[in-house]
């Protein structure tokens, strides 16, 4: 799967190139691009913002920015999504959903949002995280690109997604480690008298 990633802010990418989703990126088994929409900006001080017409606090972000740095990377299979606190809250059900995709696309707000022209024109999917609002759509998109991408085959093991759809893909039952006592606790018995594939 390819993830194309439109933001204003792609140095607050960091922690998706790290741990699981970092070494799938590196083993091309998903392929991250981000997109830094001012690179798309036509002022010469790379301006991407502007006041609301008809006033109110903050910027909005320019319609042809976003819409330049979308066609930089729209092709037929794409599938889009802006990140947004007005949008369907995200679920495990759309994650999977998602997982499917050959290509997202996810463009990331941030001060007061985007001029609603270029969201008419592109028609994307709206999708929020849950019912609170952040300052922009980075850690949003990092939260889908994550759930998403363990989906996708070669990104986690077999038997940890085999487990999970065990488990009603949500509910997992508490897990225990060595040492077999901590702070006096105990590992339950009828675990300790299982043995683990690990062969303990
Ligand atoms: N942008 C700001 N808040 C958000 C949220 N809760 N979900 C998705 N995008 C957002």
């Amino acid at each position: 799967m390819r993830i194309d990633i439109l933001t204003l802010f792609p140095e607050g990418f960091e922690p998706i190139k790290q741990s699981i989703i970092g070494r799938a990126s590196q083993n091309k088994i998903i392929d991250i691009n981000l997109i830094n929409m001012r690179e798309f900006s036509k002022d010469k001080h790379k301006k991407v913002d502007d006041t609301p017409y008809g006033g109110g606090a903050g910027m909005v972000i320019r319609p042809d920015v976003v819409y330049d740095s979308y066609k930089s990377v729209y092709k037929e299979n794409s599938k889009t999504i802006y990140l947004t606190p007005q949008g369907k809250t995200l679920n495990q059900k759309k994650v999977q959903e998602l997982s499917k995709e050959q290509h997202l696309i996810l463009i990331c707000g941030h001060y007061e949002g985007i001029d609603q022209r270029v969201i008419d024109e592109i028609a994307p999917e709206e999708i929020s995280i849950g019912d609170y609002v952040l300052t922009g759509g980075e850690l949003p998109a990092m939260v889908l690109v994550d759930a998403v991408s363990r989906y996708i085959d070669g990104v986690l093991n077999k038997a940890s997604i085999e487990e999970e759809s065990f488990t009603n893909n949500l509910l997992e039952y508490p897990q225990y480690t060595r040492p077999e006592k901590f702070l006096g606790r105990e590992v339950p018995e009828i675990l300790k008298s299982r043995k683990s594939s690990k062969n303990r």
